[in-house]
C-alpha cells in the first residue's frame, strides 16, 4: 500500500517505467514515428501492452475498437491470439487507408474488419457478444459509447478506455481555468459515471494518460425489457 497519493508515479517513477519497457517490433516503432510527425493520436506503448495482456488474459476472440486511426492498438490486440478477430471504427477515410496498409504488413489484416463511419450509427448494426471492447474516441461521447458497449459486451467480458487523466488536467487543472481542454471537464464527468457504474467492476489506473478498466459483472435489465 502506497503511504502518499504521489509515493509511485513521479517524474522518476514514470521515467523507470518508461526505460523497462521492452523494445517493440520495428513495424510499431515505425508507426510510432509516422504517428508523432503527422500529428495523429494514437495509444502509447505501453497501452498498446495491456491490450494485447487483456485479450490474452481474457481469451478473447471479438475484440471492437471505437477508434482505431492508424490501426496501432488494432495490431497489438490481434496480436493477443491467432483466433482474434477486431472489429475497427474509424470516421476519417486516410486514417482507414493507412490503417489497412499497416494492418496488412503485420500480416493480420484478415482478422481485422475495419467500418466507415460515426462509431455510435455503426454500432447499431454490430452483433454482439463481444469479448473486449477498446474505447478510444470521441471523448465527449465516451458516456454513450459506453452505454452502447454495454449491450454489445458479453458478461465477463472487458472495458477499456483511454486517456481518461486527459494530459494530468482531469485531476490537477491549469491554475488559469482557460487553459483547461474541454476533454477535461467532460471527462471528470464521465470518470465518476464509469466509476459507479452498477453493471462494471471498475478501476482507473495511471497508465499511459490514464486508463479505465473494467468487467462487465451482469446483464442490465431494464423496464424497456432486456436483459442487456
Ligand atoms: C486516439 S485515436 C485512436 C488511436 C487508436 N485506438 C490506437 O490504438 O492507436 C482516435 C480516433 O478515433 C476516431 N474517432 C473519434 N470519434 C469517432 C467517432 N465518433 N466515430 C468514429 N471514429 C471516431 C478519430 O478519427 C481518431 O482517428
Amino acid at each position: 500500500m502506497k503511504n502518499r497519493p504521489d509515493a509511485i508515479l513521479r517524474t522518476a517513477q514514470a521515467g523507470y517505467l518508461e526505460r523497462l519497457l521492452p523494445s517493440r517490433e520495428p513495424l510499431l516503432v515505425e508507426m510510432e514515428s509516422f504517428a508523432a510527425r503527422e500529428g495523429i493520436p494514437i495509444s502509447d506503448p505501453e497501452v498498446g501492452r495491456m491490450l494485447r495482456m487483456l485479450v490474452r488474459a481474457v481469451g478473447a476472440n471479438r475484440v471492437l475498437e471505437v477508434g482505431s486511426a492508424i490501426g496501432y492498438g488494432a495490431i497489438w490486440m490481434a496480436r493477443g491470439g491467432e483466433n482474434v478477430r477486431v472489429t475497427c471504427l474509424e470516421r476519417d477515410a486516410e486514417r482507414r487507408r493507412l490503417a489497412r496498409g499497416y494492418l496488412e504488413r503485420a500480416g493480420v489484416l484478415e482478422r481485422v474488419e475495419i467500418l466507415a463511419g460515426e462509431a455510435l450509427e455503426v454500432m447499431r448494426g454490430l452483433v454482439p457478444p463481444f469479448d473486449l471492447v477498446y474505447l478510444d474516441a470521441d471523448k465527449r461521447e465516451y458516456r454513450r459509447l459506453l452505454d452502447f458497449s454495454l449491450q454489445l459486451l458479453r458478461v465477463g467480458g472487458v472495458v477499456i478506455i483511454d486517456n481518461l487523466l486527459w494530459k494530468g488536467q482531469v485531476a490537477d487543472p491549469p491554475d488559469d481555468l482557460e487553459d483547461e481542454d474541454d476533454e477535461a471537464e467532460t471527462l471528470r464527468t464521465f470518470n465518476g459515471y464509469f466509476s459507479m457504474h452498477p453493471q462494471l467492476d471498475s478501476l482507473i489506473v495511471p497508465l499511459g494518460d490514464g486508463l479505465g478498466l473494467a468487467v462487465k459483472t451482469r446483464p442490465l435489465v431494464t423496464d424497456m425489457g432486456g436483459p442487456y
